[in-house]
């Protein structure tokens, strides 16, 4: 069973390889190979600027996690930008990515943002379009040959009866795979 939780400071390790493997492995119609861009999009993929996410009040960062093992990563600040949305590579289309940006959503909800945005990879444009979002602008070159799409999506407000805030610790949400 997949568990989505709130990440906490001894996953750094396992959660940052995770991210670094997205890209390497899933985002090569991204980077194209090209190693200058790849140098510059890992460069805060580290550790050390993981701790510093999470030590960051104002983001809020959950982990996926199968048997003990760091399935996927993402992140989402209170202005609403979701800066961080990374799967394994070997545990695509299982609906995992679908559960943590429901997770990120309904913090972001609790915070009573009135829309989520991002900018996409081109890899993962027919995962957030799938998940309600639409194009928010024009495409913009990032890190040399990497083109990122901006997104968007409208929330509908919480009701003042419904809703509960994820906290800083515990299970949060999980589903069989
Ligand atoms: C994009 C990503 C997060 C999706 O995660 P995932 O767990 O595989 O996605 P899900 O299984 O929850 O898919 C949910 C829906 O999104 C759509 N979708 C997901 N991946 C898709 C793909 N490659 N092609 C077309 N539609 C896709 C489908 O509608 C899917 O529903 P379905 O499987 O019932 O048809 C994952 O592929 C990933 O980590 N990619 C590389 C890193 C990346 O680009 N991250 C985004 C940074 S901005």
């Amino acid at each position: 069973m997949v568990t989505v939780r709130a990440a906490q400071a001894r996953d750094a390790e396992a959660a940052v390889d995770v991210v670094r493997r997205s890209i390497i492995e899933l985002c090569t119609a991204d980077h194209s190979g090209d190693v200058d861009t790849l140098t510059k999009w890992l460069a805060n993929k580290t550790p050390q600027h993981f701790l510093t996410w999470l030590a960051n009040e104002n983001n809020f960062c959950v982990i996926a996690v199968e048997n003990g093992e760091v399935l996927g990563v993402a992140l989402v600040n209170r202005s609403g930008e979701i800066s961080l949305f990374y799967l394994a590579p070997h545990v695509q289309r299982r609906g995992i990515g679908r559960v943590l940006h429901a997770t990120l959503e309904e913090k972001a909800r609790n915070w009573n943002l009135e829309k989520l945005h991002l900018n996409s990879t081109f890899v993962a444009r027919h995962f957030y379009e799938a998940l309600g979002y639409v194009p928010a602008g024009t495409a913009k070159s990032h890190f040399g040959v990497l083109r990122c799409y901006p997104y968007e999506k409208m929330l509908i407000p919480k009701s003042s009866s419904s809703g509960r805030d994820i906290g800083a610790t515990g299970a949060d949400r999980s589903r069989s795979t």
